[in-house]
């Protein structure tokens, strides 16, 4: 049930023969801002003063004389300059919230389906993976459940980075480093070594010749700051100078203090600074290993080939543990053989040519071109993305196909979109679903406490445990008269940590950053998973404490009926729920879901303070209560479900 649309498409009729573009008016129809002006609000007889020549008032009466809503709503009430309130009927509301019951998709229906490739999670493998990575993954997976469900074909793909210079990083760690007995013992750990070790040497070359510049210009720094300071003393105008002094003499300080730690790493190891020594130029030796694995070298390719399950074994236990699943994961690697033929192709075309010995596409619009292939002849992240867009193309024929990639990439992917439009693939609708950084309490992206091999793993531990002492806390349990097995617990708890690690991500709107606290994301109380599921187990308690047996089967026996506008209030909220789906995958914004689903729950706290139902003053009463407990609860758990979250019966 789609209210908001059906309200629409009844406006439209009546504007039809009254203006010119009928359609266009009615996205002013909203959920009413105040319930105090109904339930819902039309405001479009103020735009239509001057198409229609008339006092909005009037116009307003005329769309009212029109309109035929009177199954759905009381009389429209015409308001101020020229509002239309509505309130939906009771009758109507009490009919749709039971029939929506009986449906196991809580009266969603499915629409005419569109294709979607939805590009997501895409780790660059044999890196230690970080909470970044959390990301993608889990709006990614959202969206993927939420198209689905709404009746699109989705197609789900992993892009993998499976093919790039960090394996020319542990192919020379391994070549020159290895230290067999830990690769045997436990092959993830010692590549992880081999990658730190060799990004530690490589940063340090490369720190290591910028030091003395890096002094100088902090002593620049200093010296305009005191300057600036002196100068501000005296002369208030000059305050913003200051600041501004003050700014670039912390940005100096940062840079230099970044430089020091990188050599300090190594100066203050023997054994590293050795490795530094008899390494030189480390860079482009792992850059030379890298090109060698790309032109099909016999012992690199070995490598790779060895290297490649271990690194990807890692992330997969995440994978499992969130319980998410792509229908491909068609990695960097799989394209390889595709980029020489693609760039050819072009060439031939014309529409890639030759710049300062690159191979580029120009773009209108954009100063510098698109590279394709460099001049010593290695293909690029782009090249890569360009033969992955003609792959899907010929493959699954996409509508739509969506990255979810962090928002830094967000230059690539106008360049790539525009790029694919040049080479004539118009009729696809690329989308860059882009988002922030997840932060640490210092506001700094967050980092995961270093020296952890696998970062990720260990915060879903984390989160882990702390919905368990949040949740399975024994004096808690006892208070609620909860007596449950050990096995029980830790189910719980995996599934609130789990939940937690998710909608903490979901409920902020993707685009801005967010903190990452694992002690917040699990707590009973504000807008969390947990206080979701927690709102659900406390509806599945009441269901299960009363004597009769509601079920989908049986819920169209419950008539319902409202004594206390709590329940109005929540009834309305719960066949919302199909237009807060169409609303979150409007724009690809899974947060409208993760919000809706908590003003869910916090509507029936406040029904469940305020409205009894196993001792309810009468038999009617209870169903009816009984029947809104079990509406809730299919909306919540349906819901959280989409978000990729579970729920349990009892917490
Ligand atoms: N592996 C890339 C990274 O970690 C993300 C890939 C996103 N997808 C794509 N088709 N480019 O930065």
């Amino acid at each position: 049930m789609q209210i908001l649309s059906l309200i629409r498409d009844r406006f439209e009729k009546a504007l039809t023969g009254l203006v010119v573009d009928p359609a266009s008016h009615t996205q002013r129809i909203t959920v009413a801002r105040d319930s105090r002006h109904g339930d819902y609000q039309a405001n479009i007889a103020m735009s239509l003063k001057a198409e229609m020549g008339l006092p909005p008032q009037q116009i307003a009466a005329e769309i009212v004389a029109r309109l035929q809503i009177d199954d759905i709503c009381l009389p429209p009430e015409i308001a101020g300059p020229g509002f239309i309130n509505l309130k939906l009927r009771d009758d109507f509301l009490a009919t749709q919230v039971t029939l929506s019951a009986t449906d196991s998709r809580f009266g969603v229906e499915a629409i005419v389906p569109r294709r979607y490739v939805i590009d997501y999670s895409a780790p660059n493998v044999a890196k230690p993976m970080h909470v970044g990575h959390i990301r993608s993954t889990v709006i990614g997976d959202a969206l993927v459940r939420i198209l689905r469900f709404l009746g699109h074909r989705v197609v789900s793909d992993n892009h993998l980075g499976d093919w790039g210079t960090q394996f020319g990083m542990i192919i020379y760690g391994y070549k020159n480093f290895v230290n067999e007995n830990g690769f045997a013992e436990n092959p993830v750990a010692e590549l992880s070594r081999l990658y730190r070790l060799v990004q530690q040497v490589i940063g340090y070359q490369d720190a290591y010749p910028k030091l003395a510049k890096a002094e100088a210009a902090v002593l620049d720094a200093q010296q305009l700051y005191q300057a600036a300071n002196a100068k501000a003393a005296s002369d208030p105008k000059a305050k913003a100078g200051a600041k501004q002094a003050a700014k670039s003499l912390r940005a100096a300080e940062e840079l230099l203090e970044s430089l020091q730690q990188k050599v300090s790493a190594i100066e203050s190891e023997p054994a590293l600074e050795a490795i530094a020594q008899n390494h030189q130029n480390l860079e482009q030796k792992v850059q030379f290993e890298t090109a060698k694995l790309h032109a099909g070298d016999t012992t690199n390719l070995e490598l790779w080939n060895k290297f490649l399950p271990i690194s990807i074994s890692e992330i997969d236990s995440v994978y499992r543990r969130l319980n998410i699943n792509f229908d491909y994961t068609y990695g960097e690697s799989f394209y390889h053989e595709m980029l020489e033929p693609l760039v050819s192709k072009l060439v031939v075309a014309g529409m890639a040519v030759e710049s300062e010995g690159a191979t580029c596409i120009f773009l209108p619009g954009f100063e510098a071109p698109m590279i394709v292939r460099k001049r010593d002849g290695a293909f690029l992240y782009a090249t890569t993305d360009l033969a992955t867009i003609e792959y899907r193309m010929q493959h699954f024929q996409p509508d739509v196909i969506l990255y979810v990639v962090d928002h830094r990439q967000g230059e690539h992917f106008s360049k790539l979109f525009a790029a694919a439009k040049a080479i004539g693939y118009e009729n696809v609708d690329l989308q860059h679903i882009s988002f922030g950084t997840v932060l640490g309490s210092d506001g700094k992206p967050f980092k995961t406490r270093s020296g952890s091999v696998i970062g990720l793993e260990y915060l879903l531990d984390e989160a882990v445990d702390r919905a368990y002492q949040a949740v399975c806390d024994p004096q808690r349990l006892q208070k609620a008269g909860l007596n449950m097995p050990e096995e029980e617990k830790r189910h719980i708890a995996n599934t609130v940590g789990l939940g937690a690690i998710k909608f903490a991500d979901l409920s902020h709107n993707r685009t801005s950053d967010y903190e990452f606290n694992t002690e917040k994301m699990v707590q009973l109380e504000g807008n969390t998973s947990a206080y979701i599921q927690y709102m659900y187990a406390r509806a599945q308690s009441i269901m299960k404490k009363s004597d009769s047996q509601i079920s989908r089967e049986s819920v169209a026996g419950y008539s319902v009926i409202f004594a206390e506008s709590a329940e109005r209030d929540l009834v309305l909220q719960l066949l919302q729920f199909e237009d807060a789906l169409h609303q979150s995958v409007e724009a690809y914004y899974p947060s409208v879901l993760a919000s809706y689903l908590y003003s869910v729950a916090k509507q029936f706290a406040v029904f469940f303070d305020q409205c009894p139902v196993l001792i309810a003053s009468t038999e009617q009463l209870k169903r009816s209560r009984l029947a809104i407990c079990f509406s809730t609860s299919e909306v919540l758990r349906l819901g959280l479900s989409l978000l990729g979250i579970g729920t349990v019966d009892r917490m």
